[in-house]
C-alpha cells in the first residue's frame, strides 16, 4: 500500500493513474509523471521507458493500472505530507477484468472483520434446520468472498467496499429487533430473509471500479436475480418445506414494498413488512454516515430533499 512505501522499495500494485505530463526533459529524454494513488495515499511517479510512456499516454481519464516501480527520492517534490518521495516507474499495464481493485475502492471505514462474525452469528440463529441449510449453501465459495467485498449500492447508499455485508448486517439487527418487540413472528423467517434479501446484488452490480451495473443486473434486476438464486438452491434442500421456500421468496420479492420501487408483490406477511421496513430505514440512515462539506445542510440524491447533518 502506497502509505507504507519507504525510500528504496520495490512496489507492484494495482494503482489509480493521474497522468499530469508527457515531456520532453532537456536533455532530450521522454519521460511521463503524474500521481499514483490507492486507498492508504497517493504518491507522485516519474516513467523515462518508452514502453510505459506510450500505454500511459493513450489514457484519457484517470484509470487503474498494475505499476511496477522504485521509490525514490523526489527532489523537485514539496517536503509536507510525504511527498519528497516518488516512484520512478519501469511497469505500466492497464488493469484487466481479473484484477482484484478492491485496493482503490472506496472503503466506508467499517469493520469488515467484525461484521462477519455478526453476519455468521445470525446465520447460526436460524432454528430452522431447511432455512439454515439453505443460507449456509448460498453464502459458501466463491460467491461468499465477493459478498465481503460487494458494494450495496454503485452510488446511492453503501456505495464502497464491503458495502453489502455491512447493510446486509446492520439492517438484519434491526429487523431482529423489530421482530422481538412485535412478538407472534417467525424469528427464522425474518433473519433468513434479512441476510438473503440483497443476495441479486452480487451479480446485479461489480466490485470493480465505478462499481459498474453488469448486463445481467441490467436485464434482470437484484430482486428477480436473488429469488431465481434462492429458488434454485431451496429446492434442493430437502428439510425445507416448500411453503416454508415460498414465505421466504414472499420477502425477497415484497423487499422494496411497492411496484414503483421494483417489487413485483406487496408485503403481505409480518415478515416481509418487518424486512421491508429493516431494508428501507437502514439505506436511510446510511444517508448520514458522511458529511461532504462544512455546511449541514446537504442535498441527498436518493432521498430527493436536504438532510441536517449537524
Ligand atoms: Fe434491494
Ligand atoms: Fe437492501
Amino acid at each position: 500500500m502506497i502509505k507504507d512505501f519507504q525510500l528504496g522499495n520495490d512496489m507492484e500494485q494495482p494503482c489509480l493513474v493521474r497522468l499530469q505530463k508527457v515531456g520532453t526533459s532537456s536533455n532530450g529524454k521522454a519521460y511521463a509523471k503524474g500521481l499514483l494513488e490507492d486507498n492508504s495515499g497517493c504518491i507522485p511517479f516519474i516513467c523515462f521507458e518508452a514502453g510505459p510512456i506510450n500505454r500511459l499516454r493513450t489514457m484519457e481519464v484517470p484509470s487503474a493500472y498494475i505499476i511496477g516501480g522504485r521509490v525514490d527520492v523526489n527532489k523537485y517534490g514539496s517536503s509536507t505530507a510525504g511527498m519528497n518521495l516518488q516512484v520512478v516507474v519501469h511497469k505500466a499495464v492497464p488493469a484487466g477484468p481479473n484484477d482484484d481493485l478492491s485496493s482503490l475502492l472506496p472503503t466506508g471505514h467499517i469493520n469488515r472483520e467484525a461484521l462477519e462474525i455478526e453476519f455468521k452469528t445470525l446465520e447460526g440463529r436460524i432454528q430452522d434446520e431447511g432455512l439454515r441449510r439453505l443460507v449456509e449453501t448460498i453464502f459458501s465459495g466463491s460467491l461468499y468472498t465477493q459478498f465481503l467485498k460487494n458494494p450495496a449500492g454503485m452510488r446511492l447508499h453503501h456505495a464502497y467496499v464491503g458495502g453489502l455485508l455491512h447493510h446486509t448486517v446492520s439492517m438484519a439487527r434491526l429487523a431482529v429487533a423489530m421482530g422481538k418487540t412485535i412478538g407472534d413472528v417467525n424469528l427464522d423467517l425474518i433473519i433468513a430473509g434479512a441476510l438473503l434479501h440483497d443476495v441479486g446484488k452480487l451479480r446485479e452490480i461489480s466490485s470493480r471500479l465505478g462499481f459498474p451495473y453488469t448486463t445481467e443486473g441490467r436485464l434482470l434486476g437484484h430482486i428477480s436475480m436473488g429469488a431465481m438464486l434462492v429458488g434454485r438452491v431451496g429446492l434442493q434442500i430437502p428439510e425445507l418445506s416448500r411453503e416454508k421456500l415460498d414465505q421466504l421468496l414472499h420477502i425477497l420479492l415484497s423487499h422494496h414494498g411497492d411496484h414503483e420501487k421494483g417489487s413485483p408483490v406487496f408485503c403481505a406477511t409480518k415478515e416481509a413488512f418487518i424486512v421491508h421496513y429493516a431494508d428501507e430505514l437502514d439505506s436511510v440512515m446510511n444517508q448520514f454516515h458522511e458529511k461532504e462539506g462544512k455546511d449541514p445542510w446537504e442535498f441527498n440524491k436518493m432521498l430527493q430533499r436536504y438532510l441536517y447533518k449537524a
